[in-house]
């Protein structure tokens, strides 16, 4: 079987495993508290958590035990990519949202939603009660107006060298890597800076 890769092996698997995004953790925990009822908007540069964070939240509590209550047919938690939505999936899932049973889904590269998929999804965050959407973008100037007013919008920050340096770091320990000598530090010290902010980055040179 091929070896998962590093990325997907070491993704945070609880919101306390998301390093340096401070602002976007409080807030998406004080939203969990709430029993996350407002509609979120992702938003920040690439590979700095934003999809690890969606992926967490189910598992968070109260909502775990809330959403294990009320599981519709076939998950409580729905990803979706918004480049691949087209009218009829789109309908599909304004459908099943304005069904009963408590829903999240999350709807990731949202900026590559297309215009008219946005405005059917900009009528059904009002009509629904008992389902969340969670939308995740980079470029917040291709969400339509109708969407962002209708979330709380949630910031994600580029992560500093330090935070790539953190994550690196957790990995290598993971992987039962030695890296104490005073050359690896250097070179993975050098390789954070390459990454330029992006977790996703860092990792995928270190498994070269
Ligand atoms: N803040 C972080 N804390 C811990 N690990 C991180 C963080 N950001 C990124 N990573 C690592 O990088 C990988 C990719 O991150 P993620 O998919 O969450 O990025 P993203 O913000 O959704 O990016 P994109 O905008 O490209 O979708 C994760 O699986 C994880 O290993
Ligand atoms: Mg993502």
């Amino acid at each position: 079987m091929a070896e998962e890769r590093l990325v997907e092996k070491w993704r945070p698997k609880s919101l306390d495993e998301i390093i340096g995004q401070p602002k976007a953790i409080r807030l998406v925990k004080r939203n969990v508290k709430n029993g996350l009822r407002a509609h979120l908007l992702f938003w920040g540069p690439i590979g700095v958590g934003k999809t690890s964070v969606a992926k967490c939240l189910p598992k968070e509590k109260p909502l775990a035990e809330e959403l294990e209550k009320s599981a519709p047919v076939g998950g409580d938690f729905v990803p979706k990519n918004g480049r691949e939505l087209d009218r009829d999936k789109t309908r599909e899932i304004s459908r099943a949202a304005k069904s009963a049973g408590r829903r999240i889904y999350f709807i990731d590269e949202a900026d590559g939603m297309r215009k008219d998929i946005q405005q059917i999804l900009r009528t059904t965050l009002e009509l629904v009660t008992e389902t969340t959407f969670i939308f995740s973008c980079n470029d917040l100037s291709d969400i339509a107006e109708g969407i962002n007013s209708r979330c709380s919008p949630i910031p994600f920050k580029k992560l500093e060298d330090e935070h790539i340096m953190e994550i690196i770091l957790r990995v290598c320990k993971g992987e039962g890597w030695d890296v104490s000598s005073k050359e690896a530090k250097k070179a993975l010290e050098s390789l954070a800076k390459h990454a330029d902010g992006d977790g996703r980055k860092a990792l995928n040179i270190l498994e070269l």
